[in-house]
């Protein structure tokens, strides 16, 4: 049963350190990749950059940068953001039949004339580590995935290593994007360790979502607004993770990268919290690795060890 955490020092909430937590899981990662390359095979990460949006750069060189940190192997494809939508298919096919390709993805968004709906259904299911594939939403929500999608699976990880227990616990997901919000609720309500949660949705239209935030146990933040939870809306001692990834102006004209949750306001109710950066992003990051390491063994058909790191 879950229990509140208790404030730390000062009545202040404890933060929680994606990087650290997700720092043991690269570790662990580390190791599984050495099994699978000692067995013959060198676990590889396709990925497929045609965006209009320049942060996506960024997204794909960290991708390309922590496979190599742990010994993965890449393929950077990067195509013209006006080339033809068959291009982008043609080249999700070479990948999809290249033998030496364990993981494939593309980001997203994708150029306006592509659906990126399309783009996600000519993805290998097996090759599928976003765990974006229908087939592989479907096995989710059915209660077998094969890949859970690497934000749910990063919190409910960073949950677990964090100690909290999300049995019985009122979970309460702000957003439902197909990426965040609705895969972190299937995970949440599924009948197995880091699930068996009472959840609830709440989403643009929802009514008086500080009732609905004040009744969570576990409070996730992923709607894509700035600083949208204040500490008002959050029971004393909740567990609060903050998925949001925003970009704000300041009065005097400065910059600064917010989270959809109002950090030193919440910090005085909440018992734990996430920072932005350094909370659920590592996360993300670590868990797509452990998608990777999974499906290469998977298809290879080589056993390791991966419980200490995802399920
Ligand atoms: N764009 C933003 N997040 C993601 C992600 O997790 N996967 C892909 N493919 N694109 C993204």
């Amino acid at each position: 049963m879950f229990k509140p955490v208790h404030a730390g020092c000062l009545g202040m909430a404890d933060i929680i350190d994606g990087d650290s937590i997700a720092a043991e899981l690269r570790e662990d990662l580390t190791a599984a990749v050495e099994t699978l390359v000692d067995a013959g095979h060198r676990p590889t990460l396709a990925t497929v950059l045609m965006s209009p949006d320049p942060a996506s750069e960024t997204y794909i060189s960290m991708k390309q940068d922590d496979c190599e940190e742990l010994g993965i192997g890449t393929r950077d494809v990067r195509l013209d953001t006006d080339a033809p939508a068959e291009r982008l298919f043609e080249t999700i096919e070479q990948l999809n039949t290249d033998g030496a390709v364990d993981g494939l993805l593309v980001q997203s968004p994708v150029a306006d004339h592509v659906d990126y709906r399309e783009v996600i259904e000519r993805i290998d299911p097996m090759k599928d580590v976003d765990a974006f594939h229908p087939e592989n939403v479907g096995r989710l929500v059915a209660g077998y995935p094969r890949y859970k999608p690497c934000t749910p699976h990063g919190i409910q990880q960073m949950l677990a290593a964090t100690g909290v227990d999300t049995e019985g616990a009122d979970a309460v997901v702000v957003g439902r994007s197909r990426i965040v919000g609705r895969p972190m609720a299937n995970l949440f309500v599924q009948r197995a360790p880091g699930g068996n949660a009472t959840t609830t949705v709440c989403h643009s239209r929802t009514e008086d979502l500080a009732a609905k935030t004040r009744q969570a146990d576990i409070l996730v933040a992923a709607a894509g607004v700035p600083e949208l939870v204040d500490g008002s809306m959050i029971q004393e001692g909740a567990v609060v993770v903050d998925v949001g990834i925003n970009r704000v102006e300041r009065e005097n004209g400065e910059s600064e990268l917010v989270g959809d949750v109002a950090f030193e306001s919440a910090r005085e109710t909440a018992g734990a919290i996430t920072p932005v950066p350094g909370g659920v992003g590592p996360m993300t990051r670590a868990m797509l690795l452990y998608n990777t390491v999974k499906a290469a063994s998977l298809q290879r058909d080589i056993d390791v060890d991966l419980s200490a790191v995802g399920s």
